[in-house]
């Protein structure tokens, strides 16, 4: 069900991404038209190679559309110099990907400070990894390194890290993807928390079970988005 949404965050544009391999032109994405409101938890579908990760890379500023455009509050993403995009992205952006991405030589604190904004003292920063790592449940694990964690511990550094800078938008590239049933719900639960607190969330997964914890859910099929046709109950 779709209802007004009175002040999107996010919105898409006639998004096209071509990959160029060996010759052959690969055109994944074919003009992507998306609007998220603030406060949503929307869940991207789609079969393994439909585009999921190259959407979500775009509207997070890390890839370059060929053409088309994303605007976050009315900001034109890709009309910034790269320096500044870089920054926007910095400050508006938490990303989460299916294989944490942490660094293995620096501790859970120090992986979840990374990030934090340049110019932040490093006492506030350190406090804040630390407030936000206690909201993920590893105020016990601050000075383990990525190796000495599970899965699921992983990926709450993740979040963590994820949040530091307060970001407008949480992306998430198949957040549960590497973890078991179990621990992957334990993750999903904190999405749901983190959502209830005002999180935007945009949850890329292959999974509809779940893309059902979500409250809006779209399939990138053809290389463009569509609404999921809702089973019968
Ligand atoms: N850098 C690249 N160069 C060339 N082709 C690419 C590149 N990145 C992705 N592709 C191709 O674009 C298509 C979409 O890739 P993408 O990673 O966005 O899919 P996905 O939906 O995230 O898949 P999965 O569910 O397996 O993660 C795939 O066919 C992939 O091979
Ligand atoms: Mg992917």
């Amino acid at each position: 069900m779709s209802k007004p949404q009175a002040q999107p965050i996010v919105r898409v544009e006639a998004l096209h991404k071509h990959y160029h391999m060996g010759g052959e032109d690969l055109h994944v994405l074919r003009g992507v038209d998306l609007t998220v409101g603030r406060g949503e938890w929307l869940a991207v579908l789609g079969a393994s190679g439909s585009g999921k990760s190259t959407l979500l890379h775009l509207i997070g500023g890390l890839d370059t559309p060929d053409e088309g455009n994303v605007y976050f509050d009315g900001q034109s993403v890709f009309e910034l110099p790269l320096p500044k995009r870089d920054r926007f992205r910095n400050q508006h952006c938490g990303f989460v990907f299916q294989f944490y991405h942490l660094l293995p030589e620096l501790n859970v604190l120090e992986n979840t400070m990374l990030t934090g904004m340049i110019g932040t003292r490093p006492a506030a920063l350190r406090e804040r990894a630390a407030e936000l790592l206690e909201r993920v449940g590893l105020t016990e694990r601050l000075k383990h390194k990525p190796k000495q964690l599970s899965g699921g511990e992983r990926q709450r550094v993740a979040i963590a890290r994820a949040l530091i800078n307060g970001p407008d938008l949480l992306l998430a590239d198949e957040p549960t993807g590497n973890l078991d049933r179990k621990t992957g719900e334990h993750i999903l639960d904190l999405f749901s928390e983190l959502h209830a607190g005002g999180q935007t969330i945009i949850m890329v997964t292959h999974d509809a079970q779940i893309a059902d914890r979500s409250n809006r859910e779209l399939t990138l099929d053809g290389g463009r988005l569509a609404a999921v046709a809702t089973t019968a109950e």
